[in-house]
């Protein structure tokens, strides 16, 4: 139990430390009076940064916490980089791998659509290829796979804790680790040795008895746990499986059931170690980590006996029917058997245009080869695909190996389009060409997401989410009312069949074939290289460090913009075409607050320079506002900033000059957020005093230097005609995060602490 197990392969700097686990462990449950813990607690209580001291109430308190690593997809790793690179340090502080996935568009077929993508995003791949290199990062080119399917093959193993700037994150949980899905602001934490803050999650039970058959697949599971939880029935949970049919499949299905607990908006989604998680680790080469972990099977592992779970929810998996949910969320849940009549009285189109298989959700081993097995059965009727039909394989190494085993020729023939092993229509990337925009249609994917517009932007696309093996069947017969299980298909000569139910290996006998080498290490001098950003790059900018506080309270502030309602993440720094400015914050700059609606005149971008009278956009009024040294303030109401947690949203109105956001109340990642950006996030204390402010008032915020955790701050306000009148505002500011906002941010404080 001494010894010292890498992590991976790839890496000789990082280890795993179920030493230090266990020991944590022991403090925390006598701390606990030695209460059984669940498996995820256990994962989470092993990593705080400090087990003596730290609350421990599930729902209630904040966990300080140290993740093993750090992976990023190539969107989001853009800004994450650009942020740890401003606080000046020579390399990350825990291993963080880069992924490049998200950029490649489905055309025409795997080889062409990569080489297009490498074109033209050059920059993007050039500066991510030379910032990991230097800050020491590994780097998994274009064409290497999805995230998560490499973090699953390579870098996810049990009872680790891991954070990833993608939403999916949580399909590592099928190798028995907790892997949770960040913005990028979390990432730098990590990047930069803070400790990672989450809020306890409560634990949602979900005990599996008996075993599937037939057509039923792991997918199954988790649709079906869809329709009864709902889309937000996992918010602030982390779902633990537990019970005898979680040994009844393989950890590539664990997998797949563990991505979609984003779906139900889950912090995260864990199965136990078991026997499937050692088989696949032995046929991924990493037996030694199997055997290192079967050692702490029993004390760390594992959930103690007589855990308590919040909620439990039970599934019978002997009785469990295939389902298809959709269209436009992934809870509408439809077992197949009624799928038919369903469809019918909703009125759906029935005639299926797209079957598309794979992305992070589906694209094992297992899931290749089992809808290999329908289309070979069918193929044998003289059957071939009635829709258009396409394969994402979830990485190198699996296409590689369904190359060489022939699964691969089998989707060729029967019709199937192969594309780059990237994120492609599961992630809109996706030049469709069959329909019409607006054109009413049905598609069938073993992707995880299908809201409206998703996968090709057009919102008339009903889309269904489903198991390869249904999509397969689907595509087969190209109706939705298609049930394989009772419905026959007329062979080539117009005699009847029934398709055989799928079978296939869930691990290849010949072991995986690598495929090509996507992987790049960082060198080992990387003093001499030199980060690539063009400084007429538009998708690219150096960051510059944020000033620090002058030490002065903040007078005579205009207000930027008082917000009417609900004003979300999305309000605040929209998304769709802005995406591609992820790395340029000057640019991504132009869409601040532009979603949100102005109380003065019900109008989106539309606000009045309280100097000229002139009504321009609000990102245009920011910057007149700034570049004349004038700091402005934004009013809102309940729960700003709710929604993702994308840090732009922070780093937009601190980059334009804003000095303090001041809410009835604030969504809590936003809220941290803004701290960590050198901003003022406040709380009207009296909420109606938000009714009470006009849009041409003046704001003070006075006594800042006496800036203290649980003190409120004054607010005094000069309205254009009357009275002046005094405010008290309240802070959730700790010490710690006070010392950020007098840095200028977070990253500035860190890197004053380091150079002293
Ligand atoms: Fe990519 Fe879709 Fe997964 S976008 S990471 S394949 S959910």
């Amino acid at each position: 139990r001494d010894s010292k197990v890498h992590q991976n392969l790839l890496e000789d700097h990082s280890f795993i430390n179920y030493k230090q686990n266990v020991e944590n462990l022991k403090i925390v449950k006598e701390r606990l009076n030695n209460r059984p813990l669940t498996y995820a607690e256990k994962i989470l209580y092993s990593h705080l940064d400090n087990p003596q001291e730290q609350d421990i109430e599930r729902g209630v308190s904040y966990l300080k916490l140290r993740p093993d690593r750090v992976a990023c997809q190539d969107a989001t790793a853009q800004m994450a980089i650009l942020q740890f690179m401003s606080a000046g340090l020579p390399e990350v502080a825990k291993p963080v791998t880069v992924h490049c996935d998200h950029l490649i568009q489905a055309q025409i077929g795997g080889e062409k659509d990569l080489k297009r993508a490498i074109d033209i995003n050059k920059e993007v791949y050039d500066f991510l290829t030379t910032a990991t290199a230097k800050y020491n990062m590994g780097f998994w080119g274009p064409g290497s796979g999805i995230i998560h399917q490499i973090v699953l093959e390579n870098y996810a193993f049990p009872g680790a804790l891991i954070i990833g700037t993608d939403s999916h994150t949580p399909n590592a949980g099928g190798l028995g680790q907790l892997a949770i899905g960040v913005g990028g602001a979390d990432a730098v934490d990590v990047m930069a040795d803070l400790p990672w803050e989450l809020k306890a999650p409560k634990i949602l039970g979900v005990k599996l008895t008996g075993k599937m058959n037939g057509w039923t697949s792991p997918k199954d599971i988790i649709l079906k746990l869809a329709g009864i939880t709902t889309v937000k029935g996992g918010t602030g949970k982390i779902v633990e499986y537990f019970g005898p049919g979680v040994d009844t499949f393989s950890a590539t299905g664990m997998g797949t059931i563990c991505n979609m607990g984003a779906e139900i908006g889950a912090t995260t989604s864990v199965f136990p170690f078991n026997k499937s998680m050692v088989d696949y680790l032995k046929a991924t080469r990493r037996g030694e980590i199997a055997d290192f972990a079967q050692l702490y099977q029993k004390d760390f592992l594992s959930a103690d006996k007589g855990c308590e779970y919040d909620e439990i929810v039970e599934l019978d998996l002997t009785t469990l029917e295939p389902y298809v949910n959709g269209p436009f969320t992934p809870d509408l849940a439809t077992p197949i058997s009624k799928m038919k009549d369903v469809a019918v009285a909703s009125g759906w189109p029935l005639d299926i245009r797209v079957g598309l298989i794979g992305s992070c959700t589906n694209s094992s081993y297992e899931d290749m080869s089992r809808s290999a097995s329908i289309i070979k059965d069918a193929a044998s009727h003289g059957l071939k695909a009635k829709t258009i039909f396409t394969v994402t394989p979830g990485s190198e190494q699996i296409r590689a190996t369904i190359e060489r085993d022939g699964q691969l020729q089998t989707f060729k023939e029967f019709g199937g389009i192969v594309l780059a092993n990237a994120c492609g229509p599961c992630i809109g990337q996706w030049d469709r060409q069959d329909i019409k925009k607006g054109e009413k249609n049905t598609i069938v994917s073993s992707y995880n997401r299908n809201f409206t517009s998703r996968n090709d932007g057009n919102p008339q696309t009903h889309a269904f989410v489903a198991s390869p093996e249904l999509v397969t069947a689907f595509a087969i017969a190209g109706d939705l009312r298609f049930n394989p299980i009772t419905d026959k298909l007329k062979d080539k000569d117009g005699n009847e069949f029934l398709l055989k139910p799928p079978f296939g290996n869930g691990l290849p006998e010949d072991g995986y074939d690598p495929g090509e080498d996507t992987y790049t290490a960082p060198p080992a001098d990387r003093a001499a290289v030199a980060v690539s950003i063009a400084p007429t790059s538009e998708r690219l900018q150096v960051l510059k460090a944020f000033e620090p506080w002058n030490g002065k309270d903040a007078l005579d502030m205009p207000i930027l913009i008082k917000a009417l309602g609900k004003t979300t993440t999305d309000h605040i720094s929209m998304a769709g075409p802005w995406l591609k400015y992820r790395g340029h914050l000057e640019n991504i700059s132009n869409n601040y607050m532009i979603g949100a609606i102005n109380a003065e005149n019900k109008k989106a971008n539309s606000i009045r320079n309280v100097y000229t009278g002139e009504y321009k956009g609000v990102p245009d009024t920011a910057r007149d506002y700034r570049d004349q040294g004038i700091k402005w303030v934004v009013i809102g109401d309940e729960n700003f900033g709710e929604g993702s947690s994308r840090e732009h949203a922070a780093l937009e109105p601190r980059f334009l000059g804003g000095f303090a956001i001041i809410t009835r109340s604030f969504a809590r990642i936003h809220e941290t957020n803004l701290k960590k950006q050198g901003l003022l996030p406040l709380n009207f204390k009296n909420p109606a005093d938000y009714d009470k402010i006009n849009p041409d008032d003046r704001i003070d915020i006075v006594g800042l230097d006496k800036l203290a955790p649980g003190v409120d701050v004054t607010m005094k306000v000069h309205p254009k005609d009357g009275q002046v009148w005094e405010a008290p505002l309240t802070h959730t500011f700790n010490s710690e995060q006070i010392e950020w906002f007098k840095s200028g941010s977070a990253l500035n404080k860190i890197k004053k602490d380091r150079t002293g």
